[in-house]
């Protein structure tokens, strides 16, 4: 970045405390030029960071500045110490976890967002951000084609998304764990929470913030295409019960981490209708008459229905409590923004709200105050970069790009299936394969040991960053595409890659 001359010098300007108004001006029109560069050229930079571990912090001062420095200074050492050390997300190469974008019209809704530094936590602390949170989720429901009922609510990530999810489940049990803890309680059964054998590591650690303890998450097995089996979870269900557990949540998963496997939400919730009719009530001792709460993680592919052929993909989300998706996956939002979407707000407030005196506010009609909904207080505008970036791409304009990233992963797909010694090994219902190179008669160790080293070999190449996973035992590469600059020719030079890393 060019310098900016005196005048742009964080001491000058009208005798403001801060950059001068002028000043900021000008930092900021070459900031956005570097961002559209960046944004025109991203494959100029190595998409997985090169630096060792230490390498960066190596770069870095031990104290900070007794004095204000130059932001020239400041942002030259961006370039040449923090940009080494950029994975970069935004890159059209990386295929790696899941792919995800900060698109031009959601970069610029940050920049509004931290301009405005708004703090939504009461309506009125920021009406605006408020009413079109609400407004935009529910723009984001009809998109993916859900019944009105739902309303939604922003966090920062699925994780936190479904921890609340599993709060407002426990809450509506009737337990009275708001008021009275779990600790030291004879009244109060085991809680059960089920999910599938691959649904995400933030069901674990849901139920480990709450107290449920990590041993009573039941991980159901999958069938062979990876989906959670509803006999294998009714049966789970009826042995707890037997044992005088409480059967408190199932959470299903639309695209599994691994796999992108789509769980059977109908056939589960037809489960757990089952044990409304016949299962916790019929034990005197839960003293609870609640059936299982149904979660819905669709964090990455719930946004698919977003293309009204994929509707299907979230059959049976209408039948659950709650549900997540992110438009910071697969949406072209930029991280964080998560969508919880619960079917009764009433029961999240009941578990969350709390308002102090200093926070009572009187308005001249009801309004809602997002702070009830959760466990944070502050909470950023993100509403507003989701709103643009809905605008911006339109309904047409967002399922035409992830129509297009599901198309490039069957293509990809169709390129393994094709080739000498490789092998797809998992269905492909979005836009993230699974596969891997194995020549016949080679153990599954060596297999493990050779896909690792192509895996290795790839990366290094720096123009594409790709993961991996464990299915049923097996090591096996991901190539998941969700970047809005991918095109072919980076998929096409990802294979390039793998198979001259495999010769
Ligand atoms: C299916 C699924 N659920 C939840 C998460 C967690 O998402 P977050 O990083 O927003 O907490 C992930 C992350 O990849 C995921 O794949």
């Amino acid at each position: 970045m060019t310098e900016v001359g005196e005048r742009g010098s964080a001491a000058g300007g009208r005798g403001s405390a801060d950059l001068a108004p002028e000043a900021f001006v000008e930092y900021g029109k070459r900031l956005v030029e570097w961002i559209g560069e960046f944004l025109a050229n991203p494959e100029r930079y190595p998409v997985l960071a090169r630096v060792k571990p230490g390498d960066i912090a190596a770069s870095l001062p031990l104290s900070p500045p007794a004095r204000g420095e130059r932001l020239d200074a400041i942002l030259a050492d961006f370039e040449t110490k923090i940009l080494p050390g950029i994975t970069h997300w935004n890159h059209p190469g990386f295929f790696a976890y899941f792919s995800i974008s900060a698109s031009a019209p959601g970069i610029l809704g940050e920049l509004l967002a931290s301009a405005l530094n708004v703090n939504a936590m009461l309506w009125r602390t920021s009406p605006a951000a408020t009413e079109l949170e609400l407004r935009a989720l529910d723009w984001l429901r009809q998109l993916l084609g859900l019944a009105d009922d739902w309303h939604g609510h922003i966090n920062d990530t699925a994780s936190i998304s479904t921890m609340l999810a599993l709060a407002a489940a426990r809450e509506a049990a009737g337990l009275d764990v708001r008021e009275r803890g779990m600790a030291g309680r004879g009244d109060l059964p085991v809680l059960r929470v089920y999910c599938s054998e691959h649904a995400h590591s933030s069901v674990d650690k849901g139920a480990i913030t709450l107290g449920i303890g990590h041993e009573n998450v039941v991980h159901v097995a999958a069938d062979g295409e990876f989906r959670m089996r509803p006999d294998l979870l009714r049966e789970a269900i009826a042995a707890d019960l037997a044992r005088g557990m409480l059967p408190l949540a199932v959470v299903a998963t639309v695209g599994t981490t691994s796999t992108t496997s789509i769980d059977p939400v109908r056939e589960i919730a037809g489960v757990i209708r089952e044990v409304a009719a016949t299962g916790s009530g019929a034990n005197p001792e839960l003293r609870t008459s609640a059936r299982p709460w149904l979660h819905i993680d669709g964090a990455y592919g719930g946004t698919a229905a977003v293309v009204p052929e994929m509707r299907g993909v979230l059959d049976g989300v209408d039948l659950a409590d709650s549900f997540v998706v992110n438009p910071h996956k697969w949406l072209f939002t930029p991280i964080d923004c998560s969508a919880l979407y619960v079917k009764r707000p009433e029961i999240l407030k009941r578990a969350f709200s709390l308002v102090p005196e200093y926070l009572v506010t009187r308005e001249a009609a009801p309004v809602e105050n997002l702070m009830d909904y959760g466990v944070q207080l502050g909470r950023r505008f993100r509403a507003l970069k989701l709103w643009m970036v809905i605008r911006a791409f339109g309904a047409e304009g967002l399922a035409e790009r992830i129509r297009a990233h599901c198309a490039l992963a069957r293509t990809f797909a169709g390129w393994v299936e094709a080739a000498r010694c490789w092998e797809v090994v998992a269905p492909v219902p979005f836009s993230t394969v699974c596969f891997r190179y194995a020549p016949e008669g080679v153990s599954e160790r060596n297999l493990e040991t050779i896909n690792t080293r192509i895996l290795d070999r790839v990366n290094d190449s720096g123009s594409v960053f790709l993961s991996h996973t464990k299915l049923n035992g097996r090591y096996v590469l991901r190539l998941a595409i969700g970047n809005i600059r991918t095109e072919e020719r980076h998929v096409a030079q990802a294979w390039r890659l793998l198979r001259e890393a495999a010769a």
